[in-house]
């Protein structure tokens, strides 16, 4: 099958009878989360999806920021057959094996040489988190965790408490876990404090030692601070430079380790390995997972050796981390970040940033475009009051479907483009084209 249609292709009559009758059987089965819009996936390679009518997508969703190298990548194809031909699964907490060394050895030759660090594998993001706050309590003797507002780190209930994004993520399962406070993330397009940047001296992080430590959390009882260097579910902001190092010399002053979510931003995503790596900062945990199993289910918690390494055998554990076949594939992703990926998401990712943020000029209804790589937001305004358009961002979500092309909303009114860290800027051309179509035609 040719892998590309032009920019003139365009899907018909979506979703076609085909995909019509497999989401009719989906809703008698699976248990109703919400999709976004009726795609139902037949096979799919590199940057493109095609439904199971035939009709071609371009992808910038990457599965949720996840496929890293792409739909079906033949090296990862490759050594994930061979691997499921020699062994799949052992049980990584309990039995060793070389796939899961192997990946934890490259995984820890891509932090920071500042420190030694060790990883523990997960399963997926959420777990990563679970992981990291349980040795941020277990390692300090200390109870709370801080969070901020605006973040995602998952839905299971350790990082559901942390988790502040959207109140329907958390309606109807508290209460949450004890010991979570959140604080205002130095988001400067829709400052908290209603500041200007630089002059606010970044006041949102104060509120962390002037409010938080003086009025609910005494410093002492903190075990950790976690965040996303760049928020994702909350809407792919971008604090500005500096607040990250606040952040540091804040958990610095009190003992406090700090945690940082790479989970959606991390694995060369944003055009280096890890999204601190801009702020010139080093955190004592990385949460990570998403591109990081190319598409298998794969997370990690890598944490400075002087605190991993005091977990006792049996203080935590899980039975399918450390996966044969996840972890063979892992390792060979993440040559492919090291010797290309990460370039080219630099790379590509200013390109198509330059493209994105020149639709602003044709379309008023674009507030703004920001992000980093190939972590990209375009946020949808109301142009005569800037306020935040989520209905509108919404419809042209779903109009970009119709007219060929994946893309996902996240916070309030943001579009988000996440796509294969391979994608050329033929394909990000097409994107941008495409997504110009649907913009015309939801916003006239
Ligand atoms: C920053 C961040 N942390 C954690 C998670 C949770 O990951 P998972 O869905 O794999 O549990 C996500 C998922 O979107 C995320 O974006």
């Amino acid at each position: 099958m040719s892998t590309t249609y032009g920019s003139t292709y365009m899907p018909q009559d979506v979703p076609g009878p085909q995909a019509r009758a497999l989401i009719e059987r989906d809703g008698q089965v699976l248990a109703p989360v919400g999709r976004v819009y009726p795609l139902v996936v037949d096979h799919a390679a590199g940057c493109e999806v095609w439904d199971v009518d035939g009709q071609r997508y371009l992808d910038m969703n990457a599965g949720i920021a996840v496929l890293a190298a792409g739909h079906c990548h033949p090296r990862l194809t490759k050594v994930a057959t061979e691997q499921l031909n020699r062994f799949t699964h052992m049980a990584g907490t309990d039995f060793y094996n070389a796939p899961m060394v192997q990946a934890a050895e490259k995984l820890v030759g891509l932090m920071p040489t500042t420190h030694d660090w060790q990883v523990f594998f997960t399963n997926s993001g959420t777990e990563a988190v679970e992981a990291s706050i349980k040795l941020a309590r277990y390692v300090t003797k200390r109870q709370n965790i801080i969070a901020f507002y605006g973040a995602f780190h998952g839905r299971s209930y350790g990082s559901l408490a942390l988790t502040a994004s959207k109140p329907r993520q958390r309606e109807g399962f508290f209460p949450m876990l004890p010991g979570s406070f959140h604080a205002l993330y130095p988001n400067c397009g829709r400052c908290p404090l209603n500041l200007r940047h630089p002059d606010c001296a970044l006041a949102c992080l104060d509120f962390i030692e002037n409010t938080l430590f003086r009025c609910t959390t005494p410093p002492a009882e903190v075990a950790a601070i976690i965040l996303e260097p760049i928020q994702g579910e909350g809407g792919y902001v971008v604090p500005p430079l500096g607040a990250l190092a606040k952040l540091r010399e804040i958990c610095d002053r009190h003992g406090i380790l700090l945690i940082c979510d790479e989970v959606q931003s991390g694995v060369g995503r944003t055009g280096k390995m890890w999204a601190f790596e801009h702020e010139g900062i080093v955190p004592d945990i990385v949460a990570s997972a998403k591109g990081l199993g190319g598409g298998l289910p794969i997370g990690a918690m890598i944490a400075r050796r002087e605190l991993a390494s005091r977990w006792e055998p049996g203080a935590h554990g899980n039975t399918y981390g450390g996966h044969g076949v996840t972890c063979a594939v892992t390792h060979e992703l993440l040559c492919m970040v090291e010797e290309e990926l990460m370039a080219n998401a630099a790379r590509v990712g200013s390109y198509l940033m330059e493209r994105l943020s020149a639709l602003q000029s044709r379309f008023p209804v674009i507030g703004a475009v920001r992000g980093r790589g190939l972590m990209i937001g375009v946020e949808f305004i109301e142009p005569t009051t800037g306020a935040p358009a989520g209905a509108l961002a919404n419809e042209i979500m779903v109009e970009s479907f119709r007219k060929g092309l994946l893309v996902l909303t996240c916070g309030n009114s943001t579009i988000r483009f996440c796509p294969p860290l391979i994608i050329t800027t033929a394909q990000a051309d097409e994107a941008v084209e495409r997504f110009a179509l649907a913009i015309g035609a939801v916003s006239g």
